[in-house]
């Protein structure tokens, strides 16, 4: 099923990018889904997290890249003040 009309990206797309590891954001940057006229943006995200949801591998990936952000890390921030 064709996601995006503007870009010509269909659901396979997404899924083979979220099994990458790939978020919205990047997968955005990679194939430029919702950059256009932007319709398809709420079912672009209904995707990815269906897929993340299905494939634990990219959705762990996705949660240690979170766990090492400093932003979500206040024990080492406050470690080191
Ligand atoms: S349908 Fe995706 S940007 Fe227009």
């Amino acid at each position: 099923m064709i996601v995006c009309v503007c870009h010509r990206v269909s659901d396979r797309d997404i899924a083979r990018h979220v099994r990458a590891g790939m978020g919205f954001d990047d997968i955005q940057f990679e194939l430029g889904v919702a950059t256009q006229c932007g319709r398809c943006e709420g079912c672009a995200r209904d995707v990815v997290a269906q897929c993340s949801a299905t494939n634990p591998v990219a959705a762990i990936q996705l949660a240690s890249a979170i766990t090492e952000s400093r932003a979500w890390n206040s024990s080492q921030v406050s470690a080191q003040a």
